[in-house]
């Protein structure tokens, strides 16, 4: 597993986000919000843990300073309760072994006797993890009640879950309001997080090439919208792509298509037009005729696909087209991946794009991948290291590229803007 890596780390601007850094949290309790939301196979093992090794830096500062922490977050969606299945306590023993084997503290609650007790008597340089935040329903509906008996827990408040800033729940947005200014902050992952999507957002050095993938074009509208005001290139692959070569009465077989969002994907093209923004879509695909890695394989253009017949990967002309457009990149958003990756036969044109953007990369572009597809092609494809930053964030990068104020960012950002 390799994830988290921040390649060429640039200057964070330093009047609004080196709270943290500047922070002495000696004697501290610092209650920290971190996205330990991490995928668990049957058994319970963690598949992947880069959400949770990006924290341990802000962690091991607070420890550094002799101070306390005491963590929280939330697992999965449990509807019902405390559930086994979404326990927390799955992930302390990895917590320990992540800390170099530092013992973690664990309260079967988030809130209630135990977790008071055992967040009171806290020393410094101890670390306790509190359970799932979502066992409370109060949780998700940002109840304050209850985001003031978190609060009451810690004397800071450090949020570090960036993965979850598009939530106004009570742990990422509303339990802010019961800490004074000096007492509340992003942590490391928040920060880096911020000013690398900031980076590209706000102060992009053109040519500004944004790689957008996946199955749906439902998904992505507002993201493809909001980059039409920002982009110089979009280049557009995946199975998304056939709803467009339909809208221009291509034949696309049986590649998935969403036949009402035909005029959607009219629009667009019609709008970048407007923009001189150059969309482009994969001239050629590779063919399948199942959806299976032991299909029968072939290559066509993307808009002439035979009857009986789907695309799921990009061609090699595609792949040629789309390298040479992010190599001549100076800044470079991936988000979604360019085929059905995780079937072998057709990861060719999702890997060239990895390969293409940390080339770029090296040459001096800022790359920022993120959505958690593309986040694993390029840990598999073994390029983490060589792109510029990989977000913790799903869901919430992309409400941040679609241009939407987070919850958890605000929360914080606004107080640090007028201090
Ligand atoms: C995520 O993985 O998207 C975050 O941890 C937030 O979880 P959620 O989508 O269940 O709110
Ligand atoms: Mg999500």
């Amino acid at each position: 597993m390799k994830g988290f890596h921040q390649r060429k780390p640039f200057l964070l601007n330093l009047t609004r986000m080196s709270k943290f850094s500047s922070s002495n949290f000696k004697n501290k309790k610092a209650l920290i919000r971190v996205d330990f939301n991490v995928p668990l196979d049957d058994k319970y093992n963690i598949t992947d843990d880069t959400r949770m090794r990006a924290t341990i830096p802000t962690i091991q500062k607070v420890l550094n300073d002799s101070g306390s922490v005491i963590l929280m977050s939330h697992l999965g969606r449990p509807k019902e309760g405390p559930t086994e299945k979404y326990s927390l306590k799955h992930v302390v023993k990895h917590l320990s072994d992540l800390l170099g084997g530092k013992t973690v503290l664990f309260a079967n609650d988030c809130i209630g006797e135990e977790a008071v007790n055992k967040a009171a008597n806290l020393k410094p340089g101890e670390v306790l993890l509190l359970e799932n935040l979502r066992f409370y329903k109060q949780e998700e509906k940002g109840d304050e009640a209850f985001a003031e008996k978190l609060s009451k827990l810690g004397d800071v408040y450090i949020n570090d879950a960036f993965g979850t800033a598009h939530r106004a729940h009570a742990s990422t947005a509303v339990i802010a309001k019961f800490f004074s200014p000096e007492n509340k902050m992003f942590g490391l992952v928040m920060e880096g997080e911020v000013a690398s999507a900031e980076k590209i957002m706000h102060k992009s050095e053109k040519p500004f090439v944004a790689i957008i993938g996946g199955a749906k074009v439902s998904d992505k509208i507002l993201i493809l919208e909001n980059l039409l005001e920002k982009a110089t290139d979009i280049i557009i692959g995946g199975g998304m792509a056939y709803t467009f070569f339909k809208a221009f009465d291509g034949q696309i077989g049986k590649s998935l298509v969403e036949d009402d969002r035909i005029e959607t994907a009219k629009d667009l093209m019609k709008k970048a037009e407007e923009k001189g923004v150059c969309i482009h879509l994969p001239p050629d695909s590779i063919i399948a005729d199942k959806f299976a890695n032991d299909a029968n394989v072939s290559s066509s253009l993307s808009n002439t696909i035979p009857d009986g017949w789907m695309g799921l990967d990009i061609g090699a002309m595609a792949i040629e087209q789309f390298s040479k457009i992010i190599r001549e990149a100076k800044t470079i958003l991936w988000n979604g991946p360019m085929g059905v990756f995780e079937f072998e036969k057709f990861q060719h044109g999702t890997k060239e794009v990895a390969c293409a953007v940390a080339e770029s990369s090296q040459d001096g572009a800022y790359s920022l991948v993120g959505g958690g597809d593309s986040v694993a092609a390029v840990n598999q494809f073994g390029y983490a290291n060589k792109v510029s930053y990989v977000s913790t964030g799903g869901g919430a990068l992309l409400e941040y590229f679609e241009g939407k104020t987070l919850p958890g960012i605000a929360a914080i950002q606004e107080e640090l803007q007028t201090a």
